[in-house]
């Protein structure tokens, strides 16, 4: 025999079959919108989207640069996404900017590789209503809010006194320079040149390009090693520049004859400093430079007044130096 069903049965059915069909949907949307990164349940807080360009994504004194933007990003309302080619490449790096326009994000901070080519391209963005500070290379002529980084022509111009100094004004110098095109690459060649033309002594022979990679600026040592034997002294003008200088003039045999002054304080340099076979570093502040990036770009958005033009510290470092500046780094 049938049992008859009741109405309460009925009401019970449908309302358990809602709950599940509740539960089961709630489970569905929570996988589906799983946050694609860590970063993401944050996103809610965040007020204000920027994208930090590098020249070289995975470049250490890139990520130095990285870790002090973040360092903002933690106390701020700012979310920092950092992108950059993974080998230096001019087009690559405007495409990535000219994506983050498009993007509408809210801010950019970018290495203005090329001054001419970027002019254009900052312009469009402010054109659009998204502010651009220009970090590490400047592009004067644009429509940026500030520049942030080296006085790139002044750096120059200290390597090659210190150069001067060290080599009691006797000097015959190669460079190898991270590229021949960049704009602040060009500035510290320049400086460098202006410092030394008024020591007799000192003559500059060749200049190569590595690229900004070790392995180019070692094989460009070894050219130059090739074609002048008289080389005595070699500069370099970009971060693993003087890594590949050194190692070349080590396979060269004429590690204690040839004097190395080289960019920035990378632990390799470091080390290489400490031996004794780079002889000067010019420090720059990577890391200064991403956290004061950031504050320039948020002070922009919240309509307060910036600062154009905001050197950031560079220094040489001799052996001498280097726990002084290890203590500088802790800050
Ligand atoms: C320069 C950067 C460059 C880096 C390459 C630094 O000295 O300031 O522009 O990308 O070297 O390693």
């Amino acid at each position: 025999m049938q049992r008859k069903r009741t109405v309460p049965f009925y009401v019970f059915t449908v309302f358990t079959s809602i709950l599940v069909l509740i539960l089961l949907f709630q489970l569905l949307m929570k996988t589906l919108l799983l946050p694609p990164s860590i970063s993401e349940p944050n996103q809610e807080l965040k007020d204000y989207h920027v994208v930090l360009i590098s020249e070289e994504v995975d470049n250490d004194y890139w990520r130095l640069m990285e870790q002090g933007a973040r360092e903002l990003e933690k106390s701020t309302k700012l979310l920092v996404e950092y992108r950059g080619p993974q080998r230096s490449n001019l087009d690559e790096q405007m495409k990535i900017m000219d994506m983050a326009i498009a993007a509408q994000v809210d801010g950019i901070v970018v290495q203005a590789l090329n001054e001419d080519e970027f002019t254009p391209l900052i312009d469009k963005a402010v054109n659009k209503g998204i502010p651009v500070i220009t970090i590490d290379a400047d592009a004067p002529k644009s429509k940026r809010s500030a520049y942030v980084g080296t006085d790139n022509y002044l750096s120059g111009w200290e390597a090659g006194k210190a150069l001067a100094q060290d080599t009691n004004g006797q000097a015959v110098v190669g460079i190898i320079t991270g590229s021949l095109t960049s704009s602040h690459m060009q500035q510290r060649v320049q400086g460098f040149k202006d410092a030394t033309a008024t020591y007799k002594g000192i003559s500059i022979v060749a200049i190569e390009e590595s690229n900004i990679t070790r392995i180019e600026a070692e094989e460009k040592t070894n050219k130059i090693l090739t074609e002048y034997e008289e080389i005595t002294a070699f500069f370099g003008t970009s971060a693993l520049d003087g890594l590949g200088i050194q190692a070349a003039i080590e396979r060269f045999g004429k590690k204690d004859d040839i004097y190395i002054i080289a960019f920035d304080v990378l632990p390799q340099t470091i080390e290489l400093l400490q031996a004794g076979e780079i002889h000067a570093v010019v420090a720059q502040e990577p890391f200064e430079m991403g956290k004061r990036g950031m504050e320039l770009v948020l002070d922009v958005l919240q309509g307060k007044t910036v600062v154009e033009i905001n050197y950031t510290r560079t220094n040489i470092i001799r052996k001498s130096d280097i726990q002084q500046e290890l203590n500088g780094e802790s800050r």
